[in-house]
Formats: C-alpha cells, structure tokens, sequence
C-alpha cells in the first residue's frame, strides 16, 4: 500500500478521531499510556520538542503545558493539522509532513521526539529512526509508544462458546508487513513487525535503549478505568525511552 492510501485512510479516520481525541475519557490514553508517556519524557522544561504523527495535537499540548520552549507537531493528514491549529497556544506549532522523510528539518534541532503511536502506520519506520537520530543534539531522546509487537501479529482474543476471553491468540508472529484493522468504524492499515526488529533498528540508527516499559494498570487504576481490565492481562503496547549519545555524529 502506499503512501496515498495511508494518508486517505487516515483522513477518513480523522473526524471520529479528532472527536474521541478530544473526549475527555479516553481510556487508553488517559488510562493508559500519558503517564508512563510523560514519565519516560521527564523534565520537558526548555527543550525543543518534535511529535512525529501528532495527530490532532493533544500530546503537543500536554509538553506544552508541561513548559517546553516549543513543540512542533508533524502529521501527514491535514484535517488532523489544521484541528491541531485551531488549539494552538504558541509554544506549539503544526505542519503537513511526512515524519520518514524530514529534510526540511535542521540536524541537531531538537532535545526531545515524540512518537505517540505513529510507528506502527509507517512502511518505513526505520526511515523515521534515521531521520530522527539525525534531527537530535547529542544527548537528546526519542520516546516511542508502539503498537506490542506480540498484540499487532494478531491481536483477536480467544473467546469460549459463552464470549468469555481466553487468551489473546499470537500467530503468525514473524510474518511481519501489512495489517487490516477497523477502528471507529473506519478500515485502515498497520505494520506488524517482531520486537527483535524494533529493537535491531533502533541500536542501528545509533541509539542507546534506556528503558522498555509495558504499560498496565493498577487495582486502583482500574477502579476509574475497569474498560481497561484486559490491561492487566496481556500488554497491548510499548514504549521505548531512546537516547542519542554525547559524542555520537
Ligand atoms: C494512531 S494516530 C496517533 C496520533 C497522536 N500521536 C495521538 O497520540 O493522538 C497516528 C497518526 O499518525 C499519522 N501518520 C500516519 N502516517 C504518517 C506519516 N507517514 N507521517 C506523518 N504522520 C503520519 C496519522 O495521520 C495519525 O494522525
């Protein structure tokens, strides 16, 4: 599938998301993955950040709150851009990109990339690695929330005659490439790839891995969440804490 595809699958996606987006109860974000997000980013104060596929813009918002100098959000779909502009608040800034090929960018302009969740719709994910590494001063750190790659082979729960989980199925597990999901009623594509390749890649482009985390919730968590009780059985994404090291080029 290629570029154009994606991006039409993405603006057909883009009102029901922009929607949800914007709920405030938005279990797998508010749930889920902004804290351990925030937490892998640390101090945000003063740096230069860059959000690769920021959708309509809610985590740009959050680094800006949270006293970045300045955030840009790149996404490739531009209903999502111009709903992430409309809530602007200076310190953040949009553009119609594509975050595998980001040329227009300086080297070492950046402290701090974000990457919500983007990986997963990118055919070439290790483009945006390179691209990323080249955009990083040295010392600064790409924090990467992905689709787990044991969740995005297959994804389906096992279910009993009475609908009851079982077990989430895991095959087909080194057939990495395309996958077809349906999200908000909307059809649209994904990329499964192993944790071994993730990993290879990023220490190829250069970095040095800080930190895996497999977000799930606690008892108490799940008592304001209990939609996300599935959380507490298999782990459904994964984030990797990256760092571009001093005295690396
Ligand atoms: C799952 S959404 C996540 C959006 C946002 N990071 C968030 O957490 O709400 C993935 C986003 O990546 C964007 N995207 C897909 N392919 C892209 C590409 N090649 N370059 C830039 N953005 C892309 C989509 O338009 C979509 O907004």
């Amino acid at each position: 599938m290629n570029t154009n595809h994606l991006k039409q699958e993405w603006i057909d996606l883009s009102t029901p998301w922009i929607k949800k987006s914007r709920e405030e109860r938005n279990p797998t974000r508010t749930g889920l993955l902004d804290k351990p997000m925030l937490e892998a980013c640390g101090d945000v104060e003063g740096l230069r950040a860059l959000d690769c596929g920021c959708g309509e813009g809610r985590f740009c918002r959050m680094l800006a709150e949270r006293g970045v100098a300045s955030v840009l959000g790149l996404d490739l779909c531009e209903p999502m851009i111009e709903a992430a502009n409309q809530l602007a608040s200076g310190r953040d800034e949009y553009r119609v990109a594509d975050v595998q090929e980001m040329s227009f960018l300086g080297d070492e302009s950046f402290d701090l990339v974000v990457s919500y969740l983007n990986q997963c719709d990118l055919p070439d994910y290790e483009a945006n690695n390179r691209e990323v590494y080249r955009l990083l001063k040295p010392g600064g750190r790409f924090i990467v929330a992905n689709l787990h790659p044991m969740r995005s082979a297959v994804g389906a729960w096992h279910r009993s005659p009475d609908g009851t989980k079982e077990h989430v199925i895991v095959d087909k597990y080194f057939d990495e490439g395309e996958r077809q999901w349906v999200m908000l009623g909307v059809r649209f594509t994904n990329f499964h790839r192993s944790l071994e390749r993730y990993v290879r890649s990023y220490l190829n482009a250069g970095f040095r891995i800080e930190s895996i985390v497999e977000p799930t919730i606690t008892e108490e968590e799940l008592k304001l969440y209990p939609e996300l009780d599935d959380e507490m059985r298999v782990p459904n994404f994964i984030i990797f804490a990256l760092r571009k090291e001093e005295g690396r080029g």
